[in-house]
């Protein structure tokens, strides 16, 4: 084949940013996007929200059923043991700058933690979930440790009576949640823990497929979640409600930022056509939150957000849109935002790198060359 054929061939292939491109087949996750509609393992998600633990989402996510009674009390058992950080990596956390951007911090601190893991070097499949309950268990706790330090506190134990939900929230702000805070954090997390092939879990599923481990491929994904056109995306939409900060001002800052041809950060999505099943959920949960524990506010400019874009751009709210100010009124701080994103996407990430790992290819695409062709070497002294 003359190399112009081959290239004729991959420009006919080429999708920008692999749009609608399958690159994996998979058991875990059916997002439809034209009837907004989210599945883990064949259980719709909206479901999953209202009656399910994030503990059985995860179990559900990884072994491909819900527990019984049984599983789901060594399950969770599993998942308090492992909450504790090695002494080594906390003391590596203690020297990070106070200062330092909170996705770099957990990134960094993964990294680490992946020395101190006994079953570092051990790919057996054993070894590969235990690893996914550790790290499931202790990003949290990273979390409330990296959120304490920062701000002159000593990090707080884990709380073994209490569920993953509400001992996340207690470690992370000191105080020990209501039902109803417990009830949101944990469906917060339950509806971003998975969401098939997206650029996270994409990078995940590349960097394991070269047999890399599970920590490499955890890393690669929070690099990749990091950015404002992933999960970045929440902590801007809470700063853009704060900049806004008034109903009557919303309007002409969205009108102001089309102006300008800026995104509104929370909306659009790369599959869903219409509206994103979590963004509805969680809506509501921003407008009881409000209620109840912060400012009402938040969830009614939000609503005014969703009007103007909606109308202007026929663009809808995805999952970040009202998780932000969700997360905001459990009296999360805005730079963690994305981390918590991480928290609940580990699931995810770790279910894929697992299915990954179970049928292995090496994930290799090509690149269509459009450089120059033909140019002859010149010493350099003679180069303009
Ligand atoms: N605000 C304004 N316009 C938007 C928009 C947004 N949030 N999202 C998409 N658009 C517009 C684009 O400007 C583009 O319009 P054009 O065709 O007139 O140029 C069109 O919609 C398609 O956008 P495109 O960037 O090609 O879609 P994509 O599938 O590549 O991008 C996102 C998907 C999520 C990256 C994109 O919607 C976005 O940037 N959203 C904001 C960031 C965000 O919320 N990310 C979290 C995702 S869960």
């Amino acid at each position: 084949m003359s190399s112009q054929v081959e290239k004729d061939i991959l420009i006919e292939q080429f999708k920008a940013g692999l749009e609608d491109i399958p690159a994996a087949v998979s058991d875990i996750c059916f997002v439809d996007g034209i009837n907004s509609l989210l599945v883990y393992r064949g259980y719709d998600v909206t479901e999953l929200a209202a009656k399910a633990t994030f503990e059985e989402v995860a179990y559900l996510l990884w072994f491909g059923k819900l527990p019984n009674k049984r599983e789901y009390e060594w399950f969770t058992r599993q998942l308090i043991q492992e909450r504790e950080l090695p002494a080594h990596v906390l003391a590596i956390v203690t020297m990070f700058p106070g200062k330092a951007n909170p996705m770099a911090a957990l990134r960094t601190a993964i990294s680490a933690m992946s020395m101190y893991d006994p079953d570092s070097s051990d790919q057996s499949s054993d070894a590969i979930m235990r690893k996914a309950i550790r790290l499931t268990a202790r990003i949290p706790t990273m979390i409330g440790v990296l959120e304490r330090l920062r701000t002159g506190q000593q990090p707080l134990a884990s709380r073994p009576d209490l569920g993953h939900a509400a001992n996340y929230l207690y470690m992370l702000t000191g105080r020990e949640p209501e039902e109803m805070q417990n009830r949101a954090m944990d469906l917060s997390l339950i509806l971003q823990a998975d969401h098939e092939l997206n650029a996270s879990t994409f990078a995940a599923r590349v960097t394991v497929s070269t047999l890399s481990d599970i920590y490499a491929g955890v890393v690669s994904a929070i690099g990749t979640l990091a950015g404002p056109l992933h999960g970045g995306a929440n902590e801007q939409v809470m700063r853009m409600l704060i900049e806004i900060d008034k109903l009557e001002n919303t309007e002409s800052y969205i009108k102001g930022l089309f102006a300008q041809k800026k995104r509104v950060m929370g909306f659009g999505h790369r599959v869903y056509k219409g509206a994103d099943p979590r963004a509805l959920v969680l809506k509501k949960w921003s407008q009881m939150l409000g209620e109840g524990y912060c400012n009402s506010k938040w969830w009614a400019m939000s609503e005014a957000i969703e009007e103007v874009v909606i109308k202007e751009k026929g663009i809808y709210p995805n999952v970040d849109f009202y998780n932000a100010s969700v997360l905001y009124c459990l009296g999360i701080p805005l730079d963690m935002f994305t981390p918590v994103f991480a928290s609940s996407r580990i699931v995810g990430w770790t279910a894929h790198i697992m299915e990954q790992f179970a049928d292995n290819r090496l994930i290799r695409p090509r690149a269509i060359y459009n450089g120059p062709e033909g140019l002859e070497y010149a010493p350099i002294d003679e180069r303009s």
